[in-house]
């Protein structure tokens, strides 16, 4: 047994220790973070056993959140999880989850601090009751200077005032997944002494990948330019790509980026007409900036197809955004695609008949 491997912990020491200006409420938020992590990672893993000691797990009461989704059991319990190990330790001033319509303000018994923690606390949710990977999403930010009780103005700030992102996967291993805006790391749970260890320093995307993620049952609602690139993966070695691609789904966003972040690829929840009231289906200060910060920490890039996720300006706490994701020779094709497509500059052949905005073009 190596006594001297580094967990979470001491990586966060570690790293704090080498700061210009260490935080040490930092130091401490991600220790709860982390400890909010394995709290879910064992309620995932006994999945309709009910947790010891927790009369309340056989009757967890849900309702339709405010994404008009049904909460799962987990869903709830993951969230009181969260705000129970992280309320207390007066590093926040405020939180918002996905669970939540409005921000979680902390109980006046427990002391303000500087940060604001943001968070989906069961991501992929549609996975819990088939024993599919889930995960729970992180975002930590500043809170302005002299504000001790945020409003919502004070959360929507751009993914580039992100301190810190994180996920943690529930798989077959548990894993948490860190930047501290200085590259990512990856933690593997060893269950045997409940540390968070490092297994992946320094997890970097490959730049160019020949798989893809997304739902294809939505095609019928995708612009052009997304057709045009998934058309063209398709098509494989046949096609102007001259190679074959693989696809995956999983539904669950912390697994795609997860092994997109070991092994590259892309993956997209990109702008669709399905719900003209919604400009994509992931949610950008909790699913979005967070995975966009890590990604690009990586090597990768992420975009909505017109703009870098990272800058976009929150108008609310539940905006959606579109989303396209990983390794970046493949982002920026969809990138161009998008903007060849907005200059009408993509049409295969140059009369109306057969180009992309024909009337001749099926859906
Ligand atoms: P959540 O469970 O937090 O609502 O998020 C699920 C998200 C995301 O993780 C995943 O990529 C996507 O929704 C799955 O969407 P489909 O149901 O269209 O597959
Ligand atoms: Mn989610
Ligand atoms: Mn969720």
């Amino acid at each position: 047994m190596p006594y001297r491997r580094t967990t979470l912990s001491k990586f966060i020491i570690e790293d704090q220790r080498r700061a210009a200006a260490p935080e040490p409420e930092l130091t401490s938020l991600l220790n709860d973070i982390q400890t909010a992590c394995k709290l879910i990672a064992v309620a995932a893993s006994r999945g309709g056993i009910a947790v010891p000691g927790d009369t309340r797990a056989p009757a967890v009461e849900t309702a339709v959140n405010v994404q008009g989704e049904q909460q799962k059991p987990l869903d709830v319990i993951a969230n009181d999880i969260m705000i129970g190990t992280c309320e207390w330790g007066g590093q926040l001033a405020g939180m918002v989850s996905e669970e939540m319509e409005q921000p979680y303000e902390i109980p006046a018994v427990y002391p303000r601090g500087r940060y604001l923690l943001v968070f989906d606390p069961l991501d992929g949710s549609s996975n819990i009751d088939v024993n599919m990977p889930v995960g729970t999403i992180f975002s930590v930010l500043r809170c302005p200077e002299g504000v001790t009780a945020p409003g919502l103005e004070h959360f929507l700030q751009p993914g580039t005032a992100q301190v810190a992102a994180g996920y943690a996967i529930y798989g077959p291993t548990a894993m948490l997944v860190l930047t501290l805006g200085a590259g990512v790391h990856g933690f593997t749970l060893d269950p045997e002494i409940g540390a968070f260890t490092l297994t992946h320093p320094d997890m970097a995307i490959p730049p160019d990948s020949h798989e893809f993620a997304v739902n294809v049952s939505n095609e019928r609602f995708w612009e052009p330019p997304v057709r045009r690139y998934v058309d063209e993966c398709v098509e494989g070695t046949a096609g102007v790509r001259g190679v074959d691609f693989n696809m995956r789904w999983i539904a669950s966003m912390v697994a795609e980026v997860h092994r997109i972040l070991v092994r590259g690829g892309l993956f997209m929840y990109p702008r669709d007409a399905k719900d003209p009231s919604k400009p994509g289906r992931l949610r950008l200060m909790y699913e979005a900036n967070p995975m966009a910060m890590i990604v690009e920490q990586a090597g990768g890039a992420a975009s909505t197809g017109r703009g870098r996720i990272l800058e976009l300006a929150p108008a609310e706490i539940h905006q959606r955004v579109p989303v396209i994701l990983g390794s970046r020779s493949e982002v920026e094709r969809l990138v161009r695609y998008h903007a060849e497509y907005d200059a009408g500059e993509d049409a295969p052949f140059k009369t109306p008949l057969f180009n992309a905005r024909s009337l001749f073009r099926t859906a």
